[in-house]
């Protein structure tokens, strides 16, 4: 299997697990409750820069060999850059939420829960759509040199958007946020 399929994977995992645990916490603050707002900072922070800076950069570039290899497949596709955009936008908004949440500012909780749900629901499609269509298809008509140009591109640390330092750096922050749950 392709490193970067693998890493993909690895990350729609990541980031379901980040969309769980806001929603956990924002369930409490929905209910009145005290949320950990420094877990939640952490968690929104992750989930704004990274898919954007990191993830959807390398699904952009599959989807860019697909469209090379096999034009009427990819154009049959879900639009998969104009999806990552809404994504980053929706991101975004709920973002800006928080921070005024954060900072006492007047805000329903309504609009933001709503806000997180819109959000989860459109990544966690978007991910179905990626992980039932748009990579199996891709794994089919790619070619090995195809992946191995790939995955040269996203073991490149000098590449910012797409490199290995985004990797590690990305782990790390994750990691602690999953030990910040179990500590
Ligand atoms: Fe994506
Ligand atoms: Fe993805």
């Amino acid at each position: 299997m392709p490193q970067i399929v693998n890493d993909l994977r690895q990350e729609h995992g990541s980031f379901a697990k980040l969309f769980d645990i806001l929603e956990r916490q924002l369930t409490i603050f929905h209910n009145n409750g005290k949320p950990d707002y420094d877990l939640i900072s952490d968690a929104i922070d992750l989930l704004f820069h990274f898919p954007h800076r990191y993830h959807h950069p390398k699904e952009d570039a599959v989807f860019e060999k697909l469209a090379q290899r096999e034009p009427a497949v990819a154009s049959n596709m879900a639009d998969l850059k104009q999806e990552h955009d809404a994504l980053h936008d929706l991101t975004q908004k709920f973002a800006s939420n928080i921070e005024s949440v954060i900072s006492e500012e007047e805000i329903a909780r309504d609009e933001v829960i709503e806000n997180l749900h819109k959000l989860a629901d459109f990544q966690h499609r978007h991910m179905q759509m990626e992980e039932d269509d748009f990579l199996p298809v891709a794994l089919k008509i790619l070619t090995p040199e195809d992946w191995d140009e790939l995955d040269a591109r996203a073991a490149d640390a000098n590449d910012p958007a797409f490199g290995a330092e985004a990797k590690s750096e990305f782990s790390v922050r994750y990691e602690k946020i999953l030990r910040s749950l179990n500590g």
